[in-house]
């Protein structure tokens, strides 16, 4: 069935790439940062964090380490959840006037890519929209390489560590849109699963419900044989469409999901759960990273454009802000019921990665029992139950399709193309689910 979904097509891609940071993964290895860093060649770091993480002990193992190995560096932690323009402008700014050779980012998605996009403006400063695709810029190539990067994620979910994109709230849309480049893959992963001890339980949620979303659009991604072949191998985005080594790494993260994301959110000292869920963030991002996501986080953005007045439990961010996991995931039941019928038997196996009970279920089924499997996580997880339960209603259909149309790459990653009106078909399935 693997091979048969990856069969060639007349003028569709041959080939596909892999691109992966050196890894590490291990709990304590936290402490490694300063030789890691020595060992990249850099003597004088930018290390990115943010003014929580700052005041914690994994900021304080990881400057202690950097200061045993003789490293000199300057912290930036002005990045806000969910960075924005005016963010990347302020970090390139500190970049540039730092002379640094090299970067660390010590944080969540937010952290890892500020310091991704941040590197692109100051050593190749351009209008803030020139490396973004439309609409909003011409979505001109990355020119040459970033500074060296080591990346040390603190949440198990974004994977960024192991991604070539960044994704940045651009003011003038007011709304995310995803820069990629293969220049903007870090060099070095640094995965302490340690450092998710203290996360709370909320936050293990949303961003476990992230990680579930990235491996399941990735295995339910148009194979890359369907994409376009691009003359220009270098020119190749990392975004290529499912792939036999995305399927391996989301297949995993799948299984670690259904397995420990309820035991995980349920119990902060379930250090086997905890740290399975790291390293399925991980697996996931290097699955993403090389076959892009699809219709869920697409559609995703509509969702954190639109927002008002809401702050969801467990985070500390002024309203209006719902986390990135639980932007995707609050559409995922309506989106995998409306896409199952597009690649019936991925959605099946899926299913069962997932731990759901689909031993009966047949290919007219795939959609729905991925729908009900994910619905049972989210109950399961305390999880807004659908679009109503984060402050929208009928009348903001029309207007979330509207926003989240502009997805384009994404869009056409799925194993199903979704039109406007088909996206608001789907949103009005995912007012409410029970
Ligand atoms: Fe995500």
């Amino acid at each position: 069935m693997g091979c048969q979904y990856f069969e060639p097509e007349r003028g569709g891609a041959e080939s596909y790439t892999v691109a992966m940071p050196k890894f590490t993964f291990g709990r304590g290895c936290l402490k490694e940062v300063g030789e890691r860093a020595a060992g990249l060649g850099m003597k004088r770091v930018a290390l990115f964090t943010d003014s929580y993480l700052q005041s914690t002990e994994y900021f304080a193992t990881a400057s202690d380490s950097l200061q045993s190995s003789g490293i000199a560096f300057d912290v930036f932690s002005d990045i806000r959840i969910e960075p924005d323009d005016d963010t990347i402008c302020q970090a390139a700014k500190f970049l540039k006037q730092g002379r640094f050779d090299g970067v660390i980012s010590l944080g969540g998605g937010s952290v890892m890519d500020t310091a991704k996009a941040s590197m692109v403006y100051a050593l190749y400063p351009a209008e803030f929209s020139t490396y973004f695709g439309p609409p909003v810029g011409p979505g001109t190539a990355v020119p040459g390489p970033l500074l060296p990067h080591l990346a040390c994620p603190t949440t198990s979910g974004t994977g960024s560590e192991c991604t070539s994109v960044s994704v940045i709230r651009i003011s003038r849309f007011n709304t995310k849109f995803v820069m990629g480049s293969p220049h903007l893959l870090p060099d070095e992963a640094l995965v302490d699963p340690a450092v998710c001890d203290t996360l709370p339980a909320k936050v293990v949620a949303s961003t476990g419900f992230d990680l579930l979303c990235h491996a399941l659009e990735c295995y339910t991604a148009k194979a890359y044989t369907k994409w376009e072949k691009v003359d220009n191998p270098l020119a190749r985005t990392m975004l290529q469409g499912a792939n036999p080594w995305s399927d391996m790494a989301a297949r995993k993260a799948l299984e670690i999901a259904g397995e420990y994301l309820v035991r995980g959110v349920a119990d902060q000292t379930d250090h086997q759960a905890r740290d399975a869920l790291m390293w399925g963030a991980s697996l996931a991002g290097m699955a993403f990273g090389n076959s892009g996501t699809h219709l869920a986080h697409a559609m995703s953005y509509g969702i954190t454009h639109l927002m008002d007045n809401i702050t969801t439990e467990g985070y500390t961010m002024e309203s209006p802000f719902i986390p990135h996991g639980i932007s995707v995931v609050i559409s995922a039941p309506a989106i995998f019921r409306y896409l199952g019928e597009g690649a019936p038997e991925r959605h099946l196996q899926a299913a069962g990665f997932l731990a759901a009970d689909c031993l009966d279920a047949g290919s007219e089924d795939a959609g729905e029992v991925v729908a009900t499997r994910l619905i049972e996580l989210m109950q399961n997880t305390q999880m807004p139950n659908g679009l109503n339960a984060v402050g929208f209603g009928s009348d903001d259909i029309q207007a979330l399709a509207r926003s989240s149309i502009r997805q384009t790459r994404a869009i056409h990653n799925a194993p199903k193309v979704a039109n406007l009106t088909d996206m608001e078909s789907i949103y009005a399935g995912a007012l409410s689910y029970w």
